[in-house]
């Protein structure tokens, strides 16, 4: 049985515990907020009975369990995640992973002194059937000319934002914005579909405090480019598609992936389209638990290498999108 503490009380916590029980092999055990009413309120809307902490230090010292997962602001992503590692737990953390490159040297170097530990970027969709199925169909493909690749959704935290507050999620203080929300999506994909492009640039409109509210990004590849278009301001149902020479990829969404059509020279539709469960954190869930039940096996350690690669890639994509649009955190000064 895989013992689980978890760090923040919002529905994305409530939906991966829910996956854990749905997959099974796993007990709650520890639940961390500010409020330590809140964490055991929370705590009890789950089987097992979780101990709630409100001491972040006495939840890793005296929390009983094994792998953390941590769904708080973004920006407290990397300094929760060193601390479980110099706990002694193993790490799932909510996209994006970490601010910046300088905060994951700083989480990757760790992890080479701590081989036993599992770290892992919770990048739902990229574990995904219908994720590795276009995978699948891009390497068939003799010549790719390029994807444009859309996912905008209107934050309701964007009614605040306009009434005068700073929500986490719009604020640079907290390493948020349009990228770093939903835009991670985008650049997972083409990371992995594509690789790491060659030159990175980010067009966002900016918001008053100098957030990305939407933007377009262009990835330059050799012999092709990318488009991701992404934002928390507006709502699009534009689908989007990887180009072959004629043929197409067909996605209802990049990052939702729901639907997957591969499309001939004549316009020919073949659905491809893998079966989706209802909670979309199902399939990252079931493959972090195959990896942990057996943390001994080289194999295992060897996939959490392969995607941590991935993770890494992303977050220096991500970076210098922000650069180049002269985005800054907070947490970019802590480093320097
Ligand atoms: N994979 C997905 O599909 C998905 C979906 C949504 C979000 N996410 C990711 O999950 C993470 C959390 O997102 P969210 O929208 O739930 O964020 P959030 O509401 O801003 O914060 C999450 C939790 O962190 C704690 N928190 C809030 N403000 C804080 C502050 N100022 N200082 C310290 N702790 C604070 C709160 O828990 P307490 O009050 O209990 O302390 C809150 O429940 C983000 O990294 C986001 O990217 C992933």
């Amino acid at each position: 049985m895989l013992k689980l503490g978890v760090i923040g009380t919002g529905w994305i916590t409530k939906q991966f515990i829910d996956a854990t029980q749905e997959v099974g092999g796993w007990k709650l055990t520890s639940v961390f907020s500010r409020r330590l009413e809140k964490a055991n309120d929370f705590a009890k809307q789950f089987k097992g009975e979780a101990v709630g902490y409100r001491d972040l230090d006495t939840f890793f010292q005296e929390g009983d369990f094994d792998v953390v997962y941590i769904a708080s602001p973004n920006s407290l992503h990397f300094s929760q995640a060193r601390q479980a590692i110099m706990a002694d737990k193993h790490v799932i953390v909510e996209k994006p992973a970490c601010s910046n490159p300088s905060e994951m040297k700083v989480l990757i170097r760790l992890l080479r002194r701590k081989h036993h530990l599992f770290y892992f970027e919770a990048a739902r969709h990229f574990h995904e059937e219908n994720f590795k199925t276009i995978a699948q169909q891009i390497k068939k493909m003799k010549t790719v000319q390029g994807a444009t690749l859309t996912y905008m959704k209107y934050s309701s935290h964007y009614d605040d934002f306009l009434a005068g507050k700073e929500p986490n999620v719009f604020s640079p203080v907290f390493s948020g914005g349009a990228l770093q929300d939903l835009g991670v999506y985008l650049v997972y994909d083409a990371v992995a579909w594509f690789g790491v492009p060659i030159r990175a640039v980010y067009f966002p409109h900016k918001l008053r405090n100098g957030i990305d509210g939407k933007g377009i990004a262009i990835l330059q590849y050799p012999g092709f480019e990318v488009t991701l278009n992404f934002g928390k301001t507006a709502n699009s149902y534009l689908a989007s598609e990887v180009y072959g020479m004629g043929e197409t990829i067909w996605m209802n969404n990049a990052a939702d992936l729901q639907k997957v059509e591969l499309i001939d020279k004549q316009g020919n539709k073949n659905d491809i389209t893998k079966a989706v469960t209802t909670n979309p954190m199902i399939t990252e869930v079931k493959n972090f638990t195959a990896v942990l039940q057996s943390s001994n096996s080289l194999a295992n350690k060897q996939l959490m290498e392969d995607w941590l690669a991935v993770a890494v890639q992303v977050n220096r994509v991500m970076y210098d999108l922000r650069q180049s649009a002269h985005i800054n955190f907070r947490s970019d000064y802590e480093f320097r």
